[in-house]
Parts: C-alpha cells; sequence; structure tokens
C-alpha cells in the first residue's frame, strides 16, 4: 500500500488527525462489544502470578511505559520498574520468575529494545511485546506480542503510536487490576467505558488545532521551553518536550510540576514559555501555585486544561488551550493529542522539515 499524505501537508499532521480512527481500532480489540471489560491478549498476561512488571523501550514508547507504572501502580498495586532498553541491557538488574516483563516499540526494529528482551525473556515469568508491526523482530521473539493496530507510521516523530500503546497499556493494566483482586468489574465496566470515549474526545481535541496552532506561534519564537506536569501527566510533558525538540529544534524540558523549584524555575524570563499539562485532577491546585511561581518571574504560561481548569487557572496565562472533559484515568491519552499538535505547528512554522527530521531515523535498528 501506497502511504498518502491525502489532504495534509505532512504525514505527522495526517497520523495525528488518524487517532479517532486508529484508537477505536485498539479499543475494539482490546475492549468487549459490551465495553464493560478488557479482553484479548491483554487479559491473558499472569500477573496475578508476579510481585514486579518491568516496562522496557527507548524514546516516545519509554515514555508510554512512563505513564503506564502510574496506571499498574494505582490499578493494580503492582510494583512497576521503567527503563530506558539501553541502560536496561547493560546494567544488569535481578530478573525472577515473579517478574512480567513489557518491551514496547513501534517498529518492533529498535535494537536495544531487542537486545534487552533477549536479555530478560530467560530469567522471567513472561516477555510480552506491545508492537505496532506485528511481524518484527521484537513481536516474533516475544512470549507474548500484543498489536497496538496503528496502522504504518511514516513521521519519524511517533504520534498515533504513542497514543494506541497507551490504550494497549491501559487495557493490560486494567486486566492486570482484575487478575489481582485490585478492581471488581465494577470498577473495571467504569475504567473501560472512560477508555471507550477517546475516539470521540480525540475528535474534539482536534477541533482545537487553530487555537493551538496560534500558541504554537508563540512557542516557535523561543529558544527555550518548559513543559510541566504531574502525576501520570508528568510523562506527558516528557513526551512534549521530546516531540518539540524533535522536529522543530527548540530546546524543551519536560519537568514534574513539583521540581520545577529544584532547578528549571532558574530558566524562567519572558523568553522561556511554560507549557502546563493539567487537568481539573486531585492534584490541580498544586500545579495552579507552580503556574503562579512561573508567572512572578515573567514566565508566559500555555495552559493545556478541561474547562473547569480554564476557569480556576486560566487568568494569567497567555494562552488557554481547552480540550473536552474526561475521566482522568484517559487523560494521558487526550493530552497528548495538543501536546502533538503544539509541536508540529511550531516545526511547521519555522519550515523544519517535519516528517524527516535532521538526525533522526523511524527505526534505530544499531546500536
Ligand atoms: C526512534 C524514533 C522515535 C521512537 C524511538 C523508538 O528514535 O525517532 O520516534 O520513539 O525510535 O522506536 P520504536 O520503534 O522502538 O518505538
Amino acid at each position: 500500500v501506497l502511504a498518502e499524505k491525502g489532504e495534509h501537508k505532512h504525514f505527522m499532521a495526517k497520523e495525528i488527525f488518524e487517532q479517532p480512527t486508529v484508537s477505536a481500532y485498539a479499543l475494539g480489540h482490546y475492549l468487549n462489544a459490551e465495553r464493560t471489560a478488557v479482553r484479548g491478549e491483554a487479559a491473558d498476561i499472569p500477573f496475578d502470578e508476579a510481585d514486579r512488571a518491568v516496562l522496557v523501550a527507548c524514546g516516545t514508547a519509554h515514555y508510554a511505559c512512563h505513564v503506564a507504572k502510574y496506571w499498574f501502580e494505582r490499578l493494580a498495586r503492582l510494583p512497576v520498574e521503567i527503563d530506558v532498553a539501553s541502560e536496561f541491557r547493560y546494567r544488569e538488574p535481578p530478573l525472577s520468575r515473579r517478574d512480567v516483563a513489557v518491551f514496547v516499540s513501534q517498529s518492533g526494529e529498535t535494537a536495544d529494545t531487542l537486545a534487552a528482551l533477549r536479555h530478560a525473556r530467560p530469567q522471567v515469568r513472561m516477555a510480552a511485546a506491545v508492537v505496532n508491526v506485528p511481524e518484527s523482530s521484537i513481536a516474533r521473539e516475544a512470549d507474548l506480542a500484543m498489536p497496538i493496530l496503528a496502522g504504518p507510521e511514516i513521521g519519524v516523530a511517533s504520534t498515533k503510536a504513542f497514543t494506541n500503546q497507551l490504550i494497549t497499556l491501559a487495557a493490560m493494566a486494567i486486566a492486570a487490576g482484575r487478575r489481582r483482586g485490585a478492581l471488581d468489574a465494577e470498577a473495571e465496566a467504569r475504567l473501560v467505558g472512560a477508555l471507550s470515549e477517546l475516539p470521540r474526545l480525540m475528535a474534539e481535541a482536534l477541533r482545537r488545532a487553530p487555537e493551538i496552532e496560534a500558541a504554537a506561534a508563540r512557542i516557535a519564537q523561543a529558544r527555550d521551553v518548559l513543559y510541566l506536569g504531574r502525576g501520570p501527566m508528568y510523562p506527558l510533558a516528557l513526551e512534549g518536550a521530546l516531540k518539540l525538540k524533535e522536529i522543530s529544534y527548540i530546546h524543551a524540558e519536560g519537568y514534574a510540576s513539583g521540581e520545577l523549584k529544584h532547578g528549571p524555575i532558574a530558566l524562567v524570563d519572558p523568553q522561556t514559555p511554560t507549557v502546563v499539562m493539567a487537568p481539573r485532577d486531585a492534584l490541580f491546585d498544586k500545579t495552579v501555585s507552580n503556574m503562579q511561581e512561573v508567572m512572578a518571574r515573567g514566565g508566559r504560561i500555555v495552559l493545556i486544561t478541561d474547562a473547569a481548569g480554564a476557569e480556576a487557572a486560566g487568568e494569567g496565562a497567555e494562552r488557554v488551550i481547552r480540550m473536552p472533559d474526561c475521566d482522568p484515568f484517559v487523560a494521558p491519552i487526550l493530552y497528548a493529542l495538543p501536546a502533538q499538535l503544539l509541536a508540529y505547528h511550531a516545526a511547521a512554522l519555522l519550515g523544519k522539515d517535519v516528517d524527516q527530521p535532521r538526525n533522526l531515523a523511524k527505526s534505530v535498528t544499531v546500536e
């Protein structure tokens, strides 16, 4: 099949706008028809026989693992270790038959992730792979391959694969919660119901593209950009910063909001925008005080939040990007879209080669 950009200028834009469609493929695969329970390979992993999950990947896939850590710990009460594959494979991590290891890779060919899988598989209870390419090396060598069903991803910077990795990992975390007795059927149905709202929520979020493009014009002028988030939005801050760096070449750093005062606040000045990713959840007020610390130093804020968050904290932010209201469980998936669009529009406005950024490869098959 010849990949076509269709109405879009770049594959990356096409792939961002495909997310309402391809998320539904993953949801259809991992959720039952009634949308009350997880099914498929996600339910087949013996998390009830595990003391730990070890999640290993590179790049954007690693940030998907980072979000999943919050889910597995909270929903399944399962301790989780995450690492980048290039570190994991060489630091001789102690592994055991009470570990389930999960390797996440869009291409399924990343050399470090494949080597980490080969290293871990003989030692653990099960080595599962979360992959977009079902015939890839990582899918073939794992004990269990879980497809993410995002379809071919051409843009070097990963977008739709990230959100479908998250959906797959979310389904796994719910299934783990059930197997471990941490969630009852009612809680499972509520979480599955929240996930099944994603295609509609994503389509709605994409309608904010013009506002996000306007905010991106501001970002495109900056030399440095800070991204802040708390809880499961912290890895989203890391991913937002990575996306911007990859395609616009603007220096960006993602930080846990609470770490702001331990270093990055020194960078804050009127020329350094701070992107705050914060739905109005239990930790929102803490993030607002972090925003105020930034504003008190002349920093400009781009706040990505929901209606309640905009109401409570929009005042003082230079730009507010308003996401549709969603269950806090799915916010890290939904909020990936404005982060992707912000990076995309900043890079496109700067005239960068969005789909083929300098020095980067889609799949890194050498060490
Ligand atoms: C490269 C790509 C990234 C990707 C990473 C991991 O660096 O540019 O977008 O996240 O590899 O790739 P994988 O195929 O293993 O997910």
